[in-house]
């Protein structure tokens, strides 16, 4: 198969390893930063060109979207959806899970659990919001933050509306969340494959700090989950329509919380930590699933 990564980094783990993997299996392998592709748009001719060459025998698409390029990347992953071209991650998926209202929405839909979310805008009343929210300590997040840059635990009601009316006047869209004690400053990363797990770990953060995100200083290791974590991440990864992902859970005393799931979760760690060699089982569901018939997304959102 010809399989293009679309990536803005070749030398970053995760695309180094697909690709070794790829080439071993005997498919022919190019890592394309989908920022430098441009594309025509007119009727019934979907063409992306990269560096001057039309790419068109493309059999199969890794898309490896940066959070920061969402809308381009995600449009050039719709352009060789739209020449037919299979996709691990289509372009529908990458947007929604960039998302993180709607990605809640979605996941608290699907029974998934997550921690108690309020979502306000406009004409927020902050009391109001705080108490919904079932008062201080909270969470307050950006709606399209990552690597745990826009997340902020605000330990009283006068921290939480002074945050909140920050983001206010920046115009920002934010969730206020109940802070989940229970695991504070670790969360488990559970990679899924084709509606299995195939690798979890758990990172935990080193310093004070209630962020566990491995840029943030937290570090990750092997864990085993229990069943009902298991069944939560695979239910997570169908509600978003993500096939390959990375669901971010918490531990609470009432079970698995959803944090976000990842469309181009990072294979560094997880492999490194434990024995798992998830390359392969990502470009084996490839060889299983390039040649049929092209599922629907079948979310609606
Ligand atoms: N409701 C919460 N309660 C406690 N800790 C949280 C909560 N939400 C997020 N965190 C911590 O902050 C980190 C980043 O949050 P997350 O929602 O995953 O945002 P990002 O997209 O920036 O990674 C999580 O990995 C977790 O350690
Ligand atoms: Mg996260």
């Amino acid at each position: 198969m010809k399989i293009a990564i679309l990536s803005k980094g070749s030398a970053n783990y995760t695309t180094r390893r697909l690709k070794e993997v790829a080439i071993a299996r005997g498919h022919e392998v190019r890592v394309i930063n989908y920022a430098k592709c441009y594309m025509t748009v007119e009727r019934g001719n979907p063409v992306v060109y990269y560096k001057g060459e039309r790419l068109t025998d493309i059999d199969a698409i890794i898309p490896r979207i940066g959070q920061t390029y969402t809308k381009y990347g995600s449009a050039v992953v719709r352009q060789f959806e739209m020449q037919g071209v299979y996709t691990t991650t289509s372009s529908i998926a990458i947007v929604r899970s960039r998302d993180k209202l709607r990605a809640y929405q979605l996941l608290a839909k699907a029974e998934v659990g997550v921690p108690k979310t309020v979502f306000a805008r406009e004409t927020a009343d902050f009391d109001e919001v705080i108490e919904v929210a079932g008062g201080a300590p909270l969470i307050i997040k950006v709606a399209r933050g990552t690597h745990g840059n826009g997340v902020v635990l605000a330990e009283t009601r006068k921290a939480a509306k002074a945050v909140m009316q920050a983001f206010y006047v920046e115009g920002v869209s934010f969730l206020v969340q109940e802070f989940v004690e229970e695991s504070a400053g670790s969360d488990i990363r559970a990679l899924v494959v084709g509606g299995r797990v195939v690798a979890s770990i758990k990172r935990q953060s080193l310093d004070d700090d209630f962020r566990s995100n491995t840029h943030q200083g937290g570090v990750g290791t092997a864990v085993k989950l229990t069943d009902e974590e298991e069944k939560t991440a695979v239910r997570a990864a169908k509600a978003m329509g993500l096939p390959i992902c990375g669901v971010d859970m918490m531990r609470s005393a009432r079970g698995p919380l959803v944090l976000e799931v990842n469309s181009s979760a990072s294979l560094r760690t997880p492999e490194t930590v434990t024995d798992r060699d998830v390359a392969t089982k990502i470009i084996e569901y490839i060889e299983r699933n390039a040649k049929g018939r092209r599922r629907k997304d079948r979310v609606g959102a």
